[in-house]
């Protein structure tokens, strides 16, 4: 089963993610780090030098390969906040895709109110995240509310969700 995991910057899917891999012992990886190492430099950079558009293809072709490279076996894949923007149906067709929706609060709490790695991390946050919401919703096959939640439960809720536990 390839497991993606979505949300917003800050809703906890890289943690969650190396989580279950602890608790799977599958495959994990985190897609902005297969960017990174494709790019050859860092998410800001890339921002910096050649914009968003850019971005959103080299994300765009790296989740392709990763999900043709694990069709068949099991993956764990945590993606960045915008990747379901350009994908949320090939997220939802080809993956279990898990929402963690999460709170402005919750955010804030996790990243604080400013972040120099995260390029999109700026502006009316609770608008961007209104927007993204819908996108999430369609992405998803299910959806764990994580507000007020640890890591652990969050993993945990995943898993019996997918009937792994
Ligand atoms: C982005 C989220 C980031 C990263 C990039 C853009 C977004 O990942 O991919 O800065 O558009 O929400 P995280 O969600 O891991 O912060």
């Amino acid at each position: 089963m390839i497991l993606t995991l979505e949300g917003f910057m800050g809703s906890g899917k890289s943690s969650v993610g190396r989580e279950l891999a602890r608790r799977t012992g599958w495959d994990a990886y985190d897609l902005d780090a297969l960017i990174v190492q494709r790019a050859g430099c860092s998410i800001a950079e890339i921002f910096r030098d050649k914009g968003e558009a850019w971005f959103r293809q080299l994300e765009t072709s790296c989740l392709e390969e990763m999900i043709a490279r694990y069709e068949g076996s099991d993956l764990i894949l945590a993606l960045g906040g915008g990747a379901p923007l350009l994908n949320a149906r090939l997220l939802h067709e080809r993956t279990e895709c898990v929402y963690l929706r999460a709170s402005l609060q919750t955010i804030l709490r996790h990243i604080g109110t400013h972040d120099a790695t995260r390029p999109l991390f700026n502006g009316d946050i609770q608008a961007r995240m209104d927007s993204r919401d819908p996108v999430y919703t369609s992405a998803a096959r299910h959806i764990v509310d994580v507000d007020g939640l640890r890591t652990e439960a969050v993993a945990g809720q995943i898993l019996r969700l997918l009937g792994l536990e």
